[in-house]
């Protein structure tokens, strides 16, 4: 059974109370009775009639006879619970004993008519039941208020794209008791693909459930709807366990449909109910928030990279002997940072502070830059003031400010002979200490107008030669260790 949003949209207006009935004259009596009333009256003739109704459309209310000419009101009942678990329901009958009264609310009657009864009391009752689905329904939307209130809470400090997906998909399993929790994505290359998910295993089960909720994610993509399903055409139970109940929800920024958030209860038994759907659009609309904040974080990234590069590129293009420098020092350090096993956050900030490192040196002269001897004692006091002049020029830009101690301290020595803080041993900023070795090394390696550039195996040894005086010593192993493995060797092709 597949039933779109606009039912449960319509609940908090009008209630669709179903009346059922075997005799046309009853059914007639009450459709008469609450004409006037606030509902949209459905009529049924017999269990069979009423049974494909339940199934095709959204019931809030019905009103049953208990005795029906091809069954009982108890099955109209276990009907509508079943496919509508917040709706509610009254029987009718016209022969009461007290064995009926209490069996019926027993099996979960809302209440129980005694025909004949009086206008006032049908509406009354109805009128109570309706009250009674509105309240519940509150009460739902209090506890989804409140969890969605933590996602939102969350997506301010978290910038990690699956940290959040996952944070929304735990509240989709314990809001909605569901097992499973699923987010597709949609992209215009590949189409549809799982993205990220809680609960799905992979045995045959799994594998038969993934593709259910696959399917399901297309039909709901294809009608831009919302979908609720407690009858899936498949049926396989695997260790008892089997599809129960599912509901879908596409979500969309900018009026382009993203993905789809999809909840499977396989070991509940109770299916979803339409009152659920509504909670279930908030919280996948917190996912499409998190795609389109990641997506422009992403692109904002590229572009801060890009301008980056641009600002190395305009050092090293006046500096006609280190060409390529800023990105061989980038890879070296980047290898040398592995074996320290620095997170991706460090890794990410090591680039742009790799590639602005020498970005001070906009402010050397091209005489003292491009000297092909060595500079005089006043000529390397104006080259050792790069490192200020970088830090200067990239201390008030908010996004280039992981590059600062990079640029600050990579001329630093673990002796403390260093420039220019003269700081020593861990005093030294990790980037510092780390940039220190990949600079050194590519200045070893590459040529220069007045040598050839050695090679990397002599260069690995001046830097532990140098290891505790000029070099941090933890450094210098991770880059010997870096050596060892091969991973260097990428400087000679
Ligand atoms: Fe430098």
């Amino acid at each position: 059974m597949v039933t779109d949003l606009a039912g449960s949209t319509r609940l908090g207006r009008m209630n669709n109370v179903l009346v059922v009935d075997d005799e046309p004259n009853v059914v007639a009596v009450v459709q008469e009775m609450l004409s006037s009333e606030n509902y949209n009256i459905i009529t049924a003739y017999s269990l069979a009639e009423a049974k494909s109704i339940i199934r095709r459309q959204n019931i809030n209310l019905v009103l049953t006879d208990l005795l029906l000419g091809d069954g009982s009101g108890i099955d109209v009942l276990q009907e509508a619970h079943q496919f509508h678990p917040d709706s509610q329901v009254i029987l009718m009958t016209g022969r009461p004993t007290i064995q009926n009264a209490v069996e019926v609310i027993k099996r979960g009657a809302y209440d129980y008519l005694v025909k004949p009864f009086a206008l006032e009391t049908v509406k009354m009752t109805l009128g109570r039941a309706a009250e009674k689905i509105r309240l519940e329904q509150e009460n739902i939307k209090l506890r989804e208020l409140m969890s969605f209130y933590q996602i939102s809470e969350a997506m301010g400090s978290i910038i990690e794209l699956d940290q959040l997906l996952n944070l929304i998909l735990k509240t989709a399993i314990k809001e909605y008791e569901s097992d499973v929790a699923a987010i597709f994505y949609t992209d215009e290359e590949i189409g549809l693909y799982l993205k990220s998910s809680i609960g799905l295993g992979d045995d045959e089960f799994y594998r038969m459930l993934t593709d259910h909720c696959y399917e399901i994610s297309l039909q709901s993509i294809s009608s831009s709807s919302a979908l609720v399903i407690n009858d899936p055409d498949i049926d396989f139970t695997w260790w008892e366990r089997s599809i129960k109940s599912t509901m879908c929800q596409p979500f969309q920024a900018k009026g382009k449909i993203l993905g789809t958030l999809v909840v499977v209860r396989t070991q509940n038994t109770h299916p979803f109910s339409h009152g659920q759907l509504a909670g279930l659009s908030l919280l996948s609309s917190k996912a499409a928030t998190a795609v389109e904040n990641s997506n422009l974080y992403e692109d904002l990234k590229k572009t801060y990279i890009a301008t980056v590069e641009a600002l190395a590129n305009a050092v090293e293009a006046r500096d006609s002997y280190t060409r390529g420098h800023t990105e061989r020092v980038y890879l070296l350090a980047c290898a040398i940072a592995e074996e320290l096993e620095w997170s991706k956050k460090q890794l990410g900030d090591l680039k742009i502070g790799a590639l602005l490192h020498d970005i001070g040196k906009i402010g050397v002269p091209d005489s003292i830059l491009n000297k092909p001897g060595p500079l005089t004692p006043e000529e390397a006091e104006i080259m050792k003031n790069h490192p200020t002049t970088g830090a200067k020029m990239v201390e008030s830009i908010e996004f280039l400010r992981p590059a600062l101690p990079y640029i600050l301290y990579h001329h630093e020595r673990h002796d403390g002979t260093g420039y220019p803080l003269g700081l020593a041993g861990e005093s030294i900023p990790l980037p510092g200490r780390l940039l220190a070795v990949g600079d050194t090394m590519d200045a070893i390696t590459s040529d220069r107008p007045y040598r050839k550039g050695r090679a990397l195996e002599l260069a690995v040894e001046e830097i532990m030669r140098n290891s505790g005086t000029q070099f941090n010593p933890v450094v210098a192993d991770a880059c010997l260790s870096a050596y060892n493995k091969g991973k260097l060797n990428f400087l000679f092709p």
